[in-house]
């Protein structure tokens, strides 16, 4: 073999060598048979309230629905995002636009790990790297009560991606970064039931972290900045610092911030607006003791100045 025959052979084992790399690191992992047997059977009155602290309306009930428009999931609300524009799937029970069909195996699947029923990553524009948190009873909870939600025919639009964020299978290296599952803050040995409770709800389900908390060039949160506020995903404005550094909440009582999270309202009667508007829909139907766990868990996170920005305005 000459020397241009050697280099390409070399150039072309390279190239096979490194896409089995990407193709290995890039497997998905759904959960296995332990973690499968670990869902038991689900519960659906407690997965109502799951449902309401993952939020999931905000994004997969048509845009702008009220009171029982609410638990429609037809899907439809279009996040935009550095990547391109995703659009909400509808997750109704439907046999065939929706997730009618689906096991609980492929529910948690999707839930925890991120992967689809065919074995396909998705975008972490569906908060999974936060529900990846979510204690597996109440992934079956919520399985259970959904099922009790309506069936509503009609698929949503495709998500508008360029290459190559349109090529789900590179996910696998977001996820090997990004997804973890274990807990963001570590709490002191004796931190209350309330402020566990409280980074239960938040750093899983409630997912507050996936918009207040700044993102790096991958699209990952940064936890070392962990609710520090964040120029908003659409790029114009920003949303506020909740830890009680510099910028951030640290004036508000822990009565306060439940208020808030009841009614809109924050201490000086403003009422919150844009994307926490659509936020205290899904925190206002909570147990009360459940906000209250939230407060007193931000109260108990590290304070951090503000994560973006000072020069840019405040996010409407
Ligand atoms: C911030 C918006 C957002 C929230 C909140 C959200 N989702 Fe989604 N969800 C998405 C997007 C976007 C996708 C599409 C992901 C993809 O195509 O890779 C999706 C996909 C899904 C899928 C897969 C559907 C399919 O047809 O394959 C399921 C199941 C799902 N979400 C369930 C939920 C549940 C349950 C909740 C509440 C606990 C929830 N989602 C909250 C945005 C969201
Ligand atoms: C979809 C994005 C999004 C999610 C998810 C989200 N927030 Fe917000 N949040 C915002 C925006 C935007 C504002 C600013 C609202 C305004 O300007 O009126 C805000 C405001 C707030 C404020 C008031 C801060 C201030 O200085 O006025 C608090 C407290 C808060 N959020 C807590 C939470 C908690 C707790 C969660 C999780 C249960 C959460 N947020 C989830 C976007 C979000």
């Amino acid at each position: 073999m000459g020397l241009v025959g050697r280099v390409s052979a070399a150039a072309i084992l390279l190239a096979v060598a490194g896409g089995a790399a990407f193709w290995l690191l890039t497997t998905p992992h759904p959960l296995d048979g332990g973690e499968i047997a670990a869902l038991g059977t689900g519960d659906s009155a407690r997965g109502e309230k799951v449902f309401n602290a993952g939020g999931c309306s905000s994004c997969h009930a048509r845009p702008k629905s009220e009171g029982a428009a609410r638990l429609q999931l037809v899907g439809g609300v279009e996040l935009n995002t550095p990547f391109g524009t995703f659009v909400a799937p509808n997750i109704s029970q439907d046999p065939r636009d929706g997730i009618g069909l689906w096991s609980l195996e492929d529910f948690a699947n999707a839930m925890l790990r991120g992967v689809s029923p065919g074995s396909e990553h998705y975008y972490p524009a569906f908060p999974y790297s936060s529900y990846a948190r979510m204690a597996p009873g109440d992934v079956a909870d919520l399985y259970s009560y959904m099922k009790t939600l309506p069936a509503i025919a009609g698929a949503a639009p495709d998500h508008r991606l360029g290459f190559p964020f349109n090529i789900r299978r590179g996910l696998g290296l977001w996820k090997l970064l990004h997804l973890g599952g274990e807990p963001v803050i570590t709490l002191a040995d004796d931190a209350s039931e309330a402020v566990r409770r409280g980074r239960y709800l938040v750093e899983g389900p409630g997912h507050c972290g996936e918009c207040h908390t700044p993102r790096d060039l991958s699209g990952g949160v940064k936890k070392g900045e962990w609710l520090a506020g964040a120029v908003a995903a659409e790029g114009t404005g920003n949303i506020p610092n909740i830890t009680s550094g510099d910028g951030g909440i640290g004036a508000w009582s822990a009565e306060e911030i439940a208020f808030f999270l009841e009614s809109g309202f924050t201490p000086d009667f403003d009422s919150a607006g844009g994307a926490m508007a659509e936020v205290i829909k899904n925190t206002a139907l909570l147990a009360p003791e459940d906000r209250a766990a939230i407060a007193a868990y931000l109260k108990a996170v590290p304070p951090r100045p503000n994560g973006y920005p000072a020069a840019a305005k405040p996010a409407s």
